[in-house]
């Protein structure tokens, strides 16, 4: 490590933190871990462990390893209903921070969150990963390319998502708890929304979406989701489980398409990426970029460079707090659009309950004549009565 490198301390010892956070950040030539925090024994001990370093720099929480280090910045890689607190003081302490998606379960604390860092002139980034991927990537080059003419609809494939555990030291299923999540495998795979607007170079205006828990009758969380996304110009759909569906995804132009899928037509990137195939005029070309590779640790390498130069070069990072924000909202607009069977413009309105409140908002909203929870327990909203599709 040189003298000069970056000191990231680091929030939460879980799985993601362990097994990709730490082992990127200390493969960097200008940056190094140089604390870690977690309240449980077990797990603070083992993100010491991965980062080889002494009792002396593990703290049982943010503001102890703060008060006793010299940090530079900080990751926030907890689960999002106990980001704020952690976020906010390292911003008043004059720190930089990349956070874990998704960046709060309610889209008003975001807002407080990024008003807090932008008062204060910090860097406030997010781990939006899913944007290094090369598959994506390589559709992204292809659309500038001109290969399939105007983008007209790319439909997006992941309900094959595993229903992967936390740590067991910790809660393991927190994933399924409405107050600590904020929602279900939606929250689990915001990703889908900030690779949509990557995918489609733009912003998305609206939802309009079907929502259930098709296997966990009786949770609180959903496990399965429908979503089609309007852009100005064009829509995605996200489809999405946690099952054992395909995964992929189908890239309509005016001109061309392109289809990319994984290993067996699993979900990505939980699998092996197989191959993506361009067809256009022109004919058919086929692509691999990454096929029987591994490249999630080079996605967080990649992901951890960038956000290390942002802070070193005074720079925003490639996915900004603002991101997150705006893919919070398109999630909680996917769960108001399924809930009361609407379109939801975005950006949503600041005196939305769901905007204020998070899913749980949508409780104090009438629900839709049909019920589409058929008197499942979903988000804790009242049943309807006895209705039949
Ligand atoms: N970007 C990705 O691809 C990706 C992948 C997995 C997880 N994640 C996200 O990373 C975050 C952590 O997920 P995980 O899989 O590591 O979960 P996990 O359950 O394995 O770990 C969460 C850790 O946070 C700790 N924690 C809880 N409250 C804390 C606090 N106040 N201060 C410090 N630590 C605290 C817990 O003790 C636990 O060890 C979540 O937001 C999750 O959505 C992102």
């Amino acid at each position: 490590m040189s003298e000069t490198a970056l000191r990231l301390g680091v929030v939460g010892c879980g799985n993601v933190t362990v097994e990709r956070h730490i082992p990127a950040v200390n493969r960097l030539e200008g940056a190094r871990v140089v604390a870690v925090a977690d309240p449980v024994d077990a797990r603070v001990a083992a993100g010491r462990a991965v980062a080889e370093l002494p009792e002396s720099q593990a703290f049982s929480s943010f503001s102890a390893m703060a008060d006793a280090c010299e940090l530079d910045y900080v990751l926030a890689a907890v689960p999002p209903s106990v980001r704020r607190a952690i976020v906010e003081d390292a911003f008043e302490r004059g720190l930089d921070v990349i956070s874990e998606k998704p960046l709060a379960t309610r889209p008003s604390e975001a807002a407080k969150m990024i008003e807090r860092a932008r008062s204060l002139g910090r860097k406030f980034g997010m781990v939006h990963n899913y944007l290094f991927f090369p598959e994506y990537r390589l559709v992204r080059e292809l659309v500038d390319q001109g290969e399939v003419g105007a983008l007209r609809h790319i439909a997006t494939n992941f309900l094959g998502v595993p229903d992967a555990p936390g740590n067991d030291e910790y809660r393991p299923r927190w994933r399924h708890d409405l107050d600590e999540a904020g929602g279900g495998v939606l929250m689990d795979m915001i990703h889908v929304f900030y690779l949509a607007e990557y995918l489609m170079g733009d912003q998305i205006a609206g939802v309009s979406a079907v929502v259930d828990n098709l296997g966990l009758p009786n949770e609180q969380v959903e496990d399965f989701v429908l979503a089609h996304l309007y852009f100005p110009e064009g829509y995605v759909s996200v489809n999405l489980s946690w099952s054992q569906g395909p995964g992929g995804l189908e890239v309509t132009g005016s001109s061309g398409r392109i289809l990319a899928f994984y290993e067996d037509f699993k979900t990505g990137p939980f699998s092996t990426f197989e191959d993506l195939t361009l067809v256009n005029e022109t004919g058919k070309k086929v692509y691999r970029p990454r096929r029987g590779q591994e490249v999630i640790d080079d996605t967080f390498d990649a992901l951890h460079l960038d956000f290390f130069e942002a802070v070193r070069d005074d720079r925003d990072p490639v996915a900004t707090a603002e991101d997150g924000a705006r893919t919070l909202q398109a999630a909680l607009a996917t769960y108001s659009s399924g809930m009361l069977g609407r379109r939801v413009p975005l950006p949503l309105r600041v005196d939305d309950p769901v905007y204020l409140e998070g899913v749980v908002g949508l409780r104090q909203i009438p629900p839709h004549e049909f019920d589409p929870l058929r008197g499942k327990p979903l988000f804790g909203m009242q049943p309807v009565g006895d209705t039949t599709l």
